[in-house]
């Protein structure tokens, strides 16, 4: 069944005189439960095809629909409501709150979606949401950082940091871009291997993962290799577990 669904999808940067066609035509189907490894050099438009499907930026032309949603046409405040709902965000360069430390950022993340509780209201201050932040954020390994504001994490723990936010939301899909970039190995994998547990039938989430590490490759049920904004390759393969990579 596809859940996303992506069709002459277009996105046109202008800088002054400068043009820039960041996505030229895309086409592309992905099914629910699905990983996506989404490959590619720097400037190939990764990180905009990302964007496009969070309803974090708008195309000229073409349409994204996730499960049946036209994502590319909502107004501002459908939008708001489709990425607070269905979608978590791993970005590229963190985006962490400065003025929040790391259990916060996490539990700012979480207050943003409502945590329902037993009796079905939506509570926001609650032991839940501390539960939750806390227990993403030992997963990826900050159990002793949950204090610690962004400027006295490394980049490697600001990272995990809004690793453990985007999980934390237990989104329909996750997006992450580049979440391994600047982890080292044993831990980067680590991280892979949480998110690879969120996929599969039992899970039934999408994650779409962002590299330019051809290492991480295997781990998709799906790649898709985009170059100069095109979808350059497009293939479906029986995945590699997480804990048999390396790099
Ligand atoms: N806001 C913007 N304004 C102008 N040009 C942009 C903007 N965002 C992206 N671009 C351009 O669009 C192209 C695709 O950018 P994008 O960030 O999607 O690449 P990427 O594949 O994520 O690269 P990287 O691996 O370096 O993160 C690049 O040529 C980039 O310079
Ligand atoms: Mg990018």
């Amino acid at each position: 069944m596809t859940f996303i669904k992506i069709s002459n999808l277009t996105k046109e940067y202008s800088l002054g005189e400068t043009k820039t066609v960041a996505l030229n035509g895309i086409d592309l189907q992905i099914d629910r439960g699905e990983l996506v490894i989404l490959y590619g050099p720097s400037g190939a438009g990764k990180t905009t095809l990302l964007n496009m499907i969070g309803g974090l930026d708008i195309p000229n032309s073409g349409s994204v629909t996730v499960d049946e949603i036209p994502v590319s046409t909502l107004s501002a405040k459908w939008l708001t409501a489709y990425r607070k709902k269905k979608v978590g965000v791993v970005f590229q360069f963190f985006n962490l709150l400065s003025r929040m430390n790391a259990l916060e950022n996490i539990e700012y993340a979480i207050d943003l979606i409502g945590v329902k509780s037993t009796d079905g209201k939506t509570s926001f201050k609650s032991k839940i949401i501390r539960q939750k932040a806390q227990e993403y954020l030992e997963k990826v390994g900050l159990g002793d950082r949950m204090h610690h504001f962004p400027a006295q994490l490394s980049g490697g723990e600001q990272q995990r940091v809004s690793i453990a936010r985007a999980l934390a939301k237990e989104p329909e899909i996750l997006l992450a871009d580049e979440p391994t970039g600047n982890l080292d190995f044993q831990i980067g994998r680590s991280v892979l291997e949480i998110m690879e547990a969120m996929t599969g039938k039992e899970q039934n989430r999408t994650v779409i993962i962002v590299t330019h590490n051809p290492a991480i490759c295997p781990l998709g049920d799906r790649v898709v290799r985009l170059s100069d904004g095109k979808v350059a390759e497009n293939y479906t393969q029986k995945f590699t577990p997480a804990k048999d990579l390396y790099w």
